[in-house]
């Protein structure tokens, strides 16, 4: 049993698991018992507010509310929202540099509709599909001709609420060149709004990404972010999320998760494609249509010696992880 003299709040593991396992099946989000503390700490100021003392108490609360009031508190109170502009450059640069020209190319060459439609799920506080959008912007020029739609949610109302108002101060801004600050961020007072232009682009919603039948309804993405979100989740929830992206995407169509991440053990469908500055998965095209310029892991040793120079010319722990993920995805075959 832990019990907090502070706020006198008891969570036996009997009462541990039965919140865990909730959460699990509704969200996808999995706590093992050495998580106990943390699950425990996030709980006991809103516990103090409804004036319960134990864990198992809450629990009914939470699971009788058939309003999905309460749920939508304890996802607030659970889920790990760290997130930052710019984040992983190596990552982003491949967006910006090899898949975006690749796939603008591709679209201009098919005299079809000039549309991008790009879906930042798991967005946090908007920093992320924002992000997607400036690098949108400085690749497309002003838009002219192009429709782009960035599709951003989460299942914290709370961190939605502040990716809407799309101001930000401190550390989140870090990685930013002063350029882009610049050109795309209003100051007023102590703070940086995105501007309208950035802004416009994306549509913030709410979603359970544990939800198949909401998954099943996006459809013809061109490019999936999904990064640092499904480290939460048990592989079962991991599993049919990614035939979920998979579905979800256009053929050729790209998908990020985090950088050490992997889908080694999860999914087989998607192929890795090795780009200068980062490790991708795609959705490959059965026939002819599914030459893309670029190498996949298949062909692996110009890959490997491609890491290997990697290593050498100083990014040796992007290149280990490089490695890594390489070799997951052979063996996985
Ligand atoms: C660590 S943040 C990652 C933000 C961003 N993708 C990034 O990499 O910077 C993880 C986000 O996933 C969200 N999340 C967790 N479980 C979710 C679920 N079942 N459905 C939708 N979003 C979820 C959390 O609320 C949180 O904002």
């Amino acid at each position: 049993m832990i019990s907090n003299l502070e706020t006198d709040i008891q969570m036996s593991l009997e009462d541990f698991k039965a919140i865990r396992d909730f959460i699990h099946e509704k969200s996808g989000m999995f706590f093992a018992e050495n998580k106990m503390y943390l699950v425990k700490n996030r709980l006991q100021r809103r516990m103090a507010e409804l004036d319960m003392k134990t864990v198992r108490d809450y629990f009914y609360h939470v699971k009788y509310d058939v309003s999905l009031k309460e749920f939508n508190r304890l996802m607030v109170l659970i889920t790990t929202n760290e997130t930052s502009f710019f984040r992983n450059e190596p990552q982003l640069l491949s967006f910006s540099d090899e898949v975006l020209p690749q796939m603008i190319d591709e679209k201009m060459k098919a005299r079809g509709p000039k549309t991008f439609r790009i879906w930042s799920a798991g967005c946090s506080t908007g920093e992320e599909p924002y992000t997607l959008a400036m690098i949108l912007l400085e690749r497309l020029g002003n838009l002219a001709g192009w429709s782009v739609e960035i599709i951003a949610n989460d299942i914290s109302e709370q961190v939605l609420q502040n990716a809407r108002k799309g101001e930000y101060s401190g550390i989140t801004l870090r990685n930013i060149k002063p350029s882009v600050l610049e050109k795309y961020f209003a100051k007023v007072d102590d703070k940086f709004r995105v501007k309208p232009e950035v802004k416009n682009l994306v549509k913030f919603s709410h979603l359970n990404l544990n939800d198949p039948r909401k998954i099943s309804m996006m459809s013809n993405m061109d490019v999936v972010f999904c990064r640092n979100v499904m480290i939460y989740f048990s592989d079962e929830v991991k599993k049919q999320l990614v035939r979920g992206f998979f579905n979800a995407l256009r053929p050729s169509g790209y998908f990020y998760i985090g950088h050490s991440e992997t889908l080694h053990g999860i999914s087989k469908a998607f192929k890795l494609v090795y780009f200068k500055n980062a490790l991708v998965y795609r959705k490959e095209v059965v026939g002819p249509a599914g030459r893309t310029a670029a190498r996949t892991t298949t062909a692996a040793s110009p890959a490997l010696e491609k890491v290997r120079g990697g290593a050498a010319s100083g990014g040796a722990a992007r290149a280990l992880d490089l490695l890594s993920k390489i070799k997951q995805q052979k063996a996985s075959k």
